[in-house]
């Protein structure tokens, strides 16, 4: 759903540039074309040209540019005081096009809006065109049609922009409840297995420290914590007789633990949206390592996604700075120290660089978010 959402409003948003292109283009045609109009009408209006070249001169200007006060003059004053009716019309395109590039200087404030946010349709932006399309209806002063066009365009952008600040509503309730869904699954998941309160949480938060590290965009950081928060969700699977005995794990016992990446990548295939397809990776690949020595499938380097990279070792340095039923918690700079040792062999390389680099925050949130 959020998904069919996102590309629904980039096309419109895309649609929306272009024509924001085409309009700043146009606009600035017609203000070169408008300033040449004026300056000949100053040109005329102070050199002493004959009379039949001011009539011909007037005649071509009021036909080209049409505005509407020069129209009202012409018919109260016919075909006296010609030099003077020059002048007011020059007068006129000049306020005309300062009217003009005052809206365009306000156009190009929203579009600059526009297109440095992340979410560009709110309501404040359609306010904002709604406010412009008042102010251009003064055009109508000048030029009837003119302005009532304006007017209706600018409409039209605050309507489409209302409208994406509705779908963007919707797609953000829409990810609420899957982040709801999602943090239930893992709380449950973490209500079965040995591990309590908190590892589900610093996981995610030591994965999102590391992702924003590594460069990676914010959107898909974001959805890296959420989804990490399932990656122990095969362990729903796994009897509650060996995730919860409190000794050392016998061979056999320890081979059917190892089964719980596959079980979570069954439960959640056939997921639809981006964070569940992640999530289902994240599940699946958490305990692999990129030199081919982890579990289920013993995948190898770059055929490991990112997200599951990076997951793999937020889990393994909360397990050993985490007190578990058969062990007690590792000092927290050995614990650094093990992780950091992993690098290119347990762990992938960029992911350690990232999580050397990120390590003064991880261990704040490690401190922040104790049992
Ligand atoms: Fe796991
Ligand atoms: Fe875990």
């Amino acid at each position: 759903m959020k998904a069919v959402v996102d590309e629904n409003m980039e096309e419109s948003y895309k649609r929306i540039i272009k024509i924001s292109r085409i309009i700043q283009y146009t606009t600035a045609v017609a203000m070169a074309l408008f300033g040449l109009f004026a300056l000949g009408g100053i040109g005329i209006a102070v050199y002493p040209y004959d009379a039949e070249m001011i009539v011909s001169f007037h005649r071509s200007l009021i036909d080209s540019v049409n505005l509407l006060p020069s129209d009202l003059i012409r018919s109260f004053m016919g075909e006296d005081h010609l030099r003077l009716q020059v002048i007011l019309t020059g007068v006129f395109i000049f306020l005309f096009g300062i009217l003009l590039v005052y809206l365009i200087h306000e156009y190009r404030k929203i579009f600059k809006k526009i297109t440095s946010s992340r979410s560009p349709f709110t309501r404040e932006t359609s306010g904002d065109f709604r406010k412009l399309s008042n102010k251009a209806l003064l055009i109508c002063l000048f030029s009837t049609l003119l302005g009532l066009a304006l007017f209706l365009l600018l409409r039209l952008f605050a309507y489409i922009f209302e409208y994406g600040a509705y779908l963007q509503d919707k797609a953000d309730e829409t990810s609420r409840i899957q982040e709801e869904m999602i943090m239930s699954l893992a709380e449950i998941t973490e209500n079965k297995s040995e591990q309590t309160g908190k590892h589900v949480r610093r996981v995610a938060e030591y994965s999102l420290l590391m992702a924003e590290e590594m460069g990676i965009d914010e959107d898909e950081a974001k959805m890296i914590r959420l989804a990490s928060t399932m990656h122990d969700i095969g362990k729903l699977l796994i009897p509650d007789s060996i995730l919860e005995k409190p000794a050392r794990l016998t061979d056999e016992e320890f081979a059917v633990i190892k089964k719980h990446p596959g079980y979570g990548g069954d439960l959640l295939n056939n997921v639809e949206g981006d964070v569940m397809r992640m999530a289902r990776t994240v599940a699946l690949e958490h305990h692999e390592r990129p030199d081919g020595r982890g579990y289920p499938e013993g995948k190898k380097g770059n055929s490991l996604s990112i997200e599951g990279r990076i997951v793999a070792v937020a889990d393994v340095y909360d397990a050993l700075t985490s007190n578990r039923s058969y062990k007690k918690a590792w000092d927290e700079k050995d614990a650094y120290e093990e992780i950091v040792k992993g690098r290119g062999t347990q762990f992938d390389e960029g992911v350690i660089d990232a999580f050397i680099k990120a390590y003064p925050k991880i261990n704040a949130v490690r401190e922040k978010l104790q049992e």
